[in-house]
């Protein structure tokens, strides 16, 4: 018999497509080695497995709901420390006051270490089982934080940030070529050091990266063939001055494309926010493959606005969610759902009359599959279903803290589940098929 592998029992509930969920009231969830073989109707008792799955052991979680795991498509690593502070500034400001001050103090390493391990032990308790993030342009605490998420069984992928312009003293690289040249000693000391953690290139936005760095990280994003994170189209004073910058681009993200930094071949491109991203950048993100991280809670709390997300989803650009702490104050992808749909029901109120508000299967999509192929597109196991082949990525979830008085149905359960955001129903984390928490 295999060792490698297990079955779970439980409710089991993942998306079918953008708009449909597929239950399974019992089901088995077939694992080998890390990769998920297939979920089963389980109602029917152990004759719907076939004979060489019927002595693998069963982990029977009753009726619990299993899901996939979350994942959270932007974030801050280093932001963590002080969320919820200057939620009543605009992003450019709170920059300035908040997140460069905090991220100055990532130089020190004994610093990192202590704010990351408070980061990473938060985050591995939380609903996220993969994440993209950004650390700062310290290359020794950013391998810092690859080790420590490796250490936790997470999945994830990290950015030592670029930026050498309009940026304090405190938190700018000296020159284009002194960024590089950290950015190619970090690439080649973590390049295949852990099981579940790549890094990803990480110009922060394009007003603190100079044209001479982006040159640059254009070669090495095609030297090392590596995927890239940033920022695009996320608030008026922002856009405005990137417009100022680069008179010369027909749009925020024209401004990555002129430097090859705008998704197309082998360049797998993940923007955060897109809230003005009008048709024609719309249009480009499309034609190049480029993902949208859309963060709702820190598009409130920075009053940035509402992401267009209809139009993302009605164009086909890829899309997936993000909690953008420190931005967002909450790390609770289960909050970035939620929060998902209640903007857009404000956007179809107030903004757009045309563009439907989202069902919670389309969040709860963009919270599993849609971030989840990003993953893929940048060298990861396929996640975010229960489809043969796909990594066993799996929230096992436990409803009873939320007082059910009456039965509900597994639809129902999820709902509140997500609504309810409360992270002592989480029973179980698997990531790759093996159990992280609890
Ligand atoms: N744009 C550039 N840097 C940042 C950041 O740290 N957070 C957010 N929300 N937007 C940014
Ligand atoms: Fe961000």
């Amino acid at each position: 018999m295999n060792q490698n592998r297990m079955i779970l029992k439980g409710n089991i509930c993942y998306s079918r497509s953008l708009s449909e969920l597929r239950i399974l009231e019992p089901g088995y969830l077939l694992c080998e080695d890390g990769i998920c073989r297939g979920a089963l109707e389980a109602s029917g008792g152990p004759e719907a497995l076939s004979e060489e799955w019927r002595q693998v052991p069963v982990t029977d979680y009753g009726g619990c709901l299993i899901i996939p795991g979350m994942t959270d498509l932007h974030l801050h690593a280093p932001q963590y420390e002080f969320r919820g502070m200057g939620m009543d500034m605009e992003l450019l400001d709170w920059l300035e006051q908040y997140a460069f001050p905090a991220e100055a103090g990532y130089a020190k390493l004994s610093y990192a270490d202590r704010a990351y391990e408070g980061f990473v032990e938060d985050l591995k308790a939380s609903f996220t089982t993969r994440a993209c993030m950004f650390a700062t342009i310290h290359r020794e605490s950013a391998e810092l934080l690859m080790e420590k998420l490796d250490k936790a069984g997470l999945a994830a992928l990290v950015g030592k940030v670029n930026m050498d312009r309009n940026s304090p003293d405190i938190l700018r690289e000296k020159s284009p070529e002194e960024s590089a040249e950290q950015t190619v000693q970090w690439l080649e000391r973590t390049a295949g050091r852990f099981l579940q953690v790549k890094p990803i290139l990480t110009p922060r936005f394009i007003p603190s990266c100079s044209d001479g760095l982006m040159e640059r990280l254009r070669r090495l994003q095609k030297a090392y063939r590596i995927p890239v994170q940033s920022h695009l189209s996320e608030n008026p004073g922002e856009i405005q001055w990137v417009r100022e910058l680069c008179p010369e681009s027909a749009c925020y993200g024209d401004a990555y494309d002129r430097f090859g930094l705008f998704g197309g071949e082998d360049c797998p491109t993940v923007m955060a926010h897109c809230v003005y991203s009008d048709r024609r950048e719309q249009e480009l993100m499309k034609e190049r493959g480029v993902w949208a991280a859309h963060c709702p809670q820190s598009n409130m709390n920075l009053s940035s606005g509402i992401a267009p997300v209809r139009e993302f989803l009605d164009r086909g650009i890829k899309t997936g969610l993000g909690t953008d702490v420190a931005g967002g104050h909450s790390l609770s992808m289960f909050r970035a759902i939620t929060d998902a749909v209640q903007a857009s029901k404000l956007y179809w109120r107030l903004v757009d009359q045309t563009k439907k508000p989202l069902a919670l299967e389309e969040a709860f999509y963009m919270a599993t599959v849609g971030g989840g192929s990003f993953f893929e597109a940048a060298g990861f196991a396929a996640s975010g279903r229960f489809e043969p082949g796909q990594s066993m990525d799996a929230l096992v979830l436990d409803d009873g803290p939320l007082r059910a008085s009456r039965d509900y149905t597994a639809r129902q359960r999820l709902e509140r589940l997500i609504y309810f955001d409360d992270v002592r129903t989480l029973k179980a984390k698997y990531i790759s098929g093996k159990k992280v928490s609890h």
